[in-house]
């Protein structure tokens, strides 16, 4: 089978990598001139586990290749993504889908045979029609069907999400376009990997609910984590407890800075808007939405506080990406938290393994070559991102570089009792502060 992916950033260059992995001939496209450029001479643009591999492999078998152009890409195409950006509008909070229609204009210009045009972007009910309706305006003659396949890969383990995902959402109608894209993901139909055939309207709503309910889950941790603080609880063990019930489950239950990333902040805030607009308020992702947007300020007065104020402080900060093992910063918790202590006064020294490059175009801070380095003469640390090999430093060699043995664990990766003993002063998040 003959697909294209439009837009070759986190999303589209995975699937589309992925798929060619599946058996297709897949053409990626970019209208970014210089990451077409790059993927030819078999350069990632981005830091994704894996993914260096999955391109190579297939890039080599002759399924995989990059164009800037949809012109000669279309032709024999069965099924034709679009994986482009869909942030967030500026000043209303809508999901921005001028990227999606103008792509739509572009597939209805080249479309030659019978093709699928789906939506992998994340795009807001009513989105799919829209797209159906630009094409079928540009080319009342064509032959075509539209259906929304949201992507729930996760960055930092997108690979093996995209081989082996929970469950595949597609929207559409007929049996034309479901015989199509049953075809995409044969392999995984095979695997019997649910794939749920619903309406374009349900497929795009299954994408903002899901992470609408996992932003909800992280939040109320967090708030759980509030009250572990001023009662003497532990949220680890309140997190345990509650995840040991099936009903519950133990993931997304990990209390920290408050959630970011491309999609977490940008889908709850397009979700609430569309409710609004639908006159059907969702006053969960409301409030959601509020508290998680408060508690990266919050968190940002504990490191204060925890460094008995920081002007003219040096703090070391350990990660800046909004996760680990991905080099993605949007909406990282580090693009508040960082700035507010600059406000205050702070020296940051700041350290992270794959996001240096993004810190250095968003933030006016000095990166370091290595943890230890950021630590150098600091007044104190703080772990922000739960980098693995953040996981086990030196604590006698991180006393010796601190001026003060201060640490500031917003993952929790640490364990109070175990930093009491080596001396630190440590706070964690909703856990009793020791030392
Ligand atoms: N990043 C994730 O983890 C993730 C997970 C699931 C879903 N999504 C959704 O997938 C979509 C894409 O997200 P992303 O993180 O891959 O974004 P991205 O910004 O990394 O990639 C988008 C790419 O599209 C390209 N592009 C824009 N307009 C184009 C055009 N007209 N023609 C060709 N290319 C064009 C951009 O140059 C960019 O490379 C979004 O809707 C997002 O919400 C993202």
């Amino acid at each position: 089978m003959r697909i294209v992916m439009i837009g070759s950033g986190y999303v589209g260059l995975v699937s589309g990598a992925c798929l060619s992995e599946f058996g297709h001939d897949v053409v990626c496209i970019d209208n970014d001139a210089s990451k077409i450029e790059g993927l030819k001479k078999g350069i990632i643009p981005i830091y994704e586990p894996g993914l260096d591999e999955v391109v190579a492999v297939n890039v080599k078998a002759g399924r995989l290749s990059f164009e800037t152009s949809l012109k000669t890409a279309m032709a024999g195409a069965e099924a034709v993504f679009i994986a482009v950006g869909t942030p967030t509008r500026r000043g209303d909070g809508h999901a921005d889908l001028s990227y999606v229609y103008a792509v739509a204009e572009e597939i209805a210009a080249h479309l030659t045979g019978y093709a699928v045009v789906v939506t992998k972007s994340t795009v807001p009910v009513g989105t799919n029609r829209k797209v159906q309706e630009i094409i079928r305006t540009a080319r009342p003659d064509a032959e075509f069907d539209v259906a929304s396949n949201p992507e729930f890969l996760r960055e930092g383990s997108a690979i093996e999400d995209f081989r082996r995902p929970d469950r595949v959402v597609v929207g559409c109608d007929g049996e034309r376009a479901r015989a199509v894209m049953r075809e995409v993901y044969r392999p995984l139909y095979l695997n019997e990997t649910p794939i749920l055939f619903t309406s374009c309207e349900s497929s795009e709503l299954v994408k903002y609910a899901s992470n609408a309910f996992l932003a909800a889950k992280i939040t109320f941790i967090n708030e759980m984590a509030n009250l572990c603080e001023k009662v003497g609880a532990d949220v680890q063990d309140v997190a345990r407890g509650m995840g040991l019930d099936g009903r519950i489950g133990s993931k997304f239950l990990h209390a920290g800075p408050g959630f970011g990333g491309s999609c977490f902040p940008k889908d709850t805030l397009a979700l609430l808007r569309t409710a609004q607009d639908f006159g059907a308020p969702t006053k969960i992702i409301e409030a959601v939405v509020a508290v998680n947007d408060a508690r990266k300020r919050e968190m940002a007065e504990k490191i204060e506080r925890a460094f008995g104020g920081v002007k003219g402080k040096t703090v070391a900060i350990l990660g800046l990406t909004f996760k680990p093992n991905t080099d993605d910063m949007r909406d990282a918790p580090s693009l508040v938290i960082v700035p507010y202590l600059l406000e205050k006064g702070a020296v940051i020294r700041a350290f992270d393994p794959e996001g240096a490059k993004e810190a250095k175009r968003r933030l006016d801070i000095e990166l370091c070559a290595d943890a230890y380095d950021a630590m150098n003469g600091a007044d104190g640390v703080v772990i922000l991102t739960e980098w693995n090999e953040f996981r086990a430093l030196d604590l006698a060699r991180v006393k010796t570089l601190l001026k003060r043995p201060v640490m500031v664990d917003l993952r929790n990766i640490y364990r109070p009792g175990t930093m009491a003993a080596a001396g630190f002063s440590y706070v964690g998040v909703g856990r009793p502060s020791l030392g």
